[in-house]
């Protein structure tokens, strides 16, 4: 016969092998924190309702505050026979204060622990997630205003576009994830409601006080349904809809600073401490950290993908599928909290080397677009400017000369429009300094910005 807690109906025990693969202990222990504090409000509830006494409460209060002890110190006996976290841990209390241990689980059921325990868990998570999305952005505002003069080519096509500043490239960035922010924040509402109490799935017949230990536990309110509380794993799901897009991001910001260390555009240089040698190409300085989270993001995405698939076809309520949420949504924390923190600390780190910034957006004819507004404030129609600007940049490709080298009299073949301070807005420093209003690339806007974007952040 079986001795498992649900054992009473059973006439043999579990194959060996089944144990092995129904039990989530080897995982979901991470819970173990968040598991006795829902237990601690549960039987608090319990006593305030009358179905627990003062003497059985305070038993149980001090037995689960020893486990979590014993846990922490290193010495509790994790048992693959009992299950999974929550079991473990009945199983420790009833063994360290006898009966009133069984009388824990009155009114409840694994089911409303487990996704009690798991909003718990995603909680506490979120708020140290957004702390280090706050402390990366931080960085990259730091490094834009540094570089808010530092010119570089923009790119479309990844072809050189028009002339940018590299404060505008990296606030640009930074409000990508103001946007993952404000998603993150969004999801932690619909985390933050509990399903405590939901039992089973249709209640149950204790006189239960619902908004009590959701309220000990910090939650906002208790959840309406009971089918649906044991059942819900919208919450996972978008929370890891947000980390896929925030791993898209970073992803994105990862192949420009690949591409941006490389001799071939050489704009920037990652510290030593985050990069990585070759063991047969002594030369070698790879910048292995980016490429990484590049290469990270694949199993986020994953992640969402199998979420989803994982509730397609779930009838209500629980089923046991529900046990296969926990590594994907585990395996996502750990991936993005690393991620971020990798990003925060790297990014202040970057140093910019502006010659040769500068030199590639000298090349590449990156102010035609200023020309072409030059002869359109004289007054020309803008498709016959454009046209004009054209025939100037084949002239430069055929003679290999940029823009502004060439002389007034070589300019003056395609319009006579043109004069002599059309030399202003053909630099570097007149075509970026034009884009002078909110959201555009003058490095006084980029400054604007990022005051802006730091007053946001202090108000978080
Ligand atoms: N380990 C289970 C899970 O992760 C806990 C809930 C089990 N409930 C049940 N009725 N078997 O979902």
């Amino acid at each position: 016969k079986t001795n498992q807690q649900w054992g009473g109906r059973f006439t043999e025990a579990t194959d060996a092998f089944v144990e092995r693969f129904t039990a989530s202990v080897s995982f979901d222990r991470r819970l173990y924190n968040h598991d006795i504090n829902g237990s601690l409000a549960h039987a608090k509830m319990l006593a305030k309702v009358g179905v627990l006494n003062a003497e059985e409460l305070e038993q149980i209060e001090s037995g689960l505050e020893q486990i979590r002890s014993d846990i922490q110190s290193g010495n509790f006996n994790w048992s693959v026979q009992l299950e999974d976290v929550h079991m473990n841990i009945e199983s420790a209390l009833t063994a360290k204060i006898g009966i009133t241990g069984k009388k824990l689980h009155t009114g409840r059921s694994r089911n409303d622990q487990v996704a009690t325990d798991i909003r718990l868990y995603l909680r506490d998570e979120i708020d140290l997630i957004a702390a280090e999305l706050t402390r990366l952005q931080e960085g990259l505002i730091f490094v834009a205003e540094r570089e808010a003069d530092t010119i570089m080519p923009g790119f479309t096509h990844l072809q050189t576009a028009q002339p940018v500043t590299f404060g505008h490239h990296l606030l640009a960035w930074s409000e990508m994830l103001s946007r993952d922010y404000s998603r993150l924040l969004d999801c932690r509402k619909r985390v933050n409601q509990s399903p405590l109490g939901a039992a089973a799935l249709a209640g149950t017949t204790y006189p239960i006080d619902r908004a009590y230990s959701a309220e000990l536990l910090g939650f906002e309110a208790p959840t309406e349904n009971s089918l649906d509380s044991v059942s819900d794993r919208d919450f996972a799901i978008e929370f890891s809809a947000f980390s896929a897009l925030l791993m898209t991001h970073l992803s994105r910001f990862s192949e420009e600073l690949v591409l941006w260390t490389s001799a071939q555009f050489n704009f920037i240089d990652l510290p030593d401490r985050f990069c990585t040698g070759s063991s047969i190409m002594p030369q070698k300085k790879n910048p292995d950290v980016p490429e990484l989270v590049r290469g990270k993001s694949g199993r986020v995405t994953g992640h969402l993908i199998s979420l989803l698939t994982l509730m397609k076809s779930q009838p209500l309520a629980y089923n046991k599928d529900n046990q296969e949420d926990k590594e994907p949504l585990f395996d996502t924390v750990d991936t993005i909290k690393d991620c971020l923190k990798a990003y925060a600390d790297m990014i202040p780190a970057i140093t910019a080397k502006k010659e040769s910034m500068r030199e590639a957006a000298r090349r590449g004819f990156s102010t035609a677009t200023d020309l072409a507004d030059y002869l359109v404030r004289a007054g020309m129609p803008f498709r016959d400017a454009h046209e004009v600007v054209g025939k100037s940049v084949a002239y430069g490709i055929d003679t290999g000369k940029d823009l502004s080298d060439m002389t007034l009299e070589e300019l003056q073949q395609f319009s006579d429009t043109i004069e002599q301070d059309v030399f202003e807005v053909l630099t570097l420093e007149g075509s970026v300094a034009a884009r002078d209003h909110i959201g555009g690339t003058a490095p006084r806007q980029v400054r604007a910005a990022a005051q802006r974007a730091k007053q946001l952040l202090a108000s978080r």
